[in-house]
């Protein structure tokens, strides 16, 4: 069966939590695009072109233990601005869209520009105080040197470039389904997206 689920929206705004619950419970794999512009965004940070890194992505390059750092998140939303970089992305991603067995894909344009043709859509999306707060949590249950303020600044600052580049800029997909998250615990978040899903599945109609 092919199956794409396409979930969008701004940081920290739970995203990676309910992609990985919704594809763990229908049995989908599950790709966390970010990934993609944060591997880049490290690469530059090393000294590359973004281009030629872009072009040049390997699968370990995902595997470093250093793409989550709010200092990686930044570079990434720059080199994600360069039309260059996205389309060298592109095909990688579409492929694993369509994989047999269903898919779910999670970024900022997988619903608009990626997968327009995705059997479902989720935009989650919280307020920038709530999603910064989550992701200072975080960060600072992983060490890092962080205040809140400093969050919500990164958090403003890379929402602002993702949604005002010119080039598959954020924004929710004219027949995505709007999951706001800043009032719901992740379990109801997670149960909300499922039900969503379930109800758009072949046998369902
Ligand atoms: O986890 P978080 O939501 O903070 O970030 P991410 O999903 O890992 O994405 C990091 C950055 O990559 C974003 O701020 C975007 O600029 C860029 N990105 C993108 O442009 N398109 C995607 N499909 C995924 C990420």
């Amino acid at each position: 069966m092919r199956f794409t689920i396409a979930i969008d929206g701004p940081a920290a705004a739970g995203k990676g939590t309910i992609s990985k619950g919704v594809s763990a419970h229908f049995g989908f794999a599950h790709l966390d695009t970010g990934l993609l512009y944060r591997a880049v965004g490290r690469r530059t940070l090393d000294g590359e072109a973004a281009e030629a890194a872009a072009l040049d992505l390997k699968p370990e390059d995902l595997e470093r233990d250093d793409l989550r750092t709010a200092h990686v998140a930044q570079a990434a939303s720059k080199v994600a601005v360069i039309p260059e970089v996205r389309a060298a992305l592109v095909d990688f991603q579409r492929n694993f869209a369509r994989r047999d067995g269903g898919a779910v894909l999670d970024g900022r344009d997988i619903g608009t520009v990626i997968c327009p043709e995705a059997e479902v859509k989720l935009y989650v999306t919280a307020t920038p105080e709530v999603r910064a707060e989550r992701r200072y949590l975080e960060l600072a249950g992983k060490g890092s040197d962080v205040s809140r303020e400093q969050v919500l600044a990164d958090v403003k600052e890379r929402d602002a470039r993702d949604m005002e580049r010119a080039q598959a800029p954020l924004i929710p997909a004219k027949d995505a389904n709007l999951v706001d998250t800043s009032e719901l615990s992740i379990d109801d978040a997670l149960a909300a997206a499922i039900a969503i899903v379930q109800s758009r599945l072949p046998q369902n109609g």
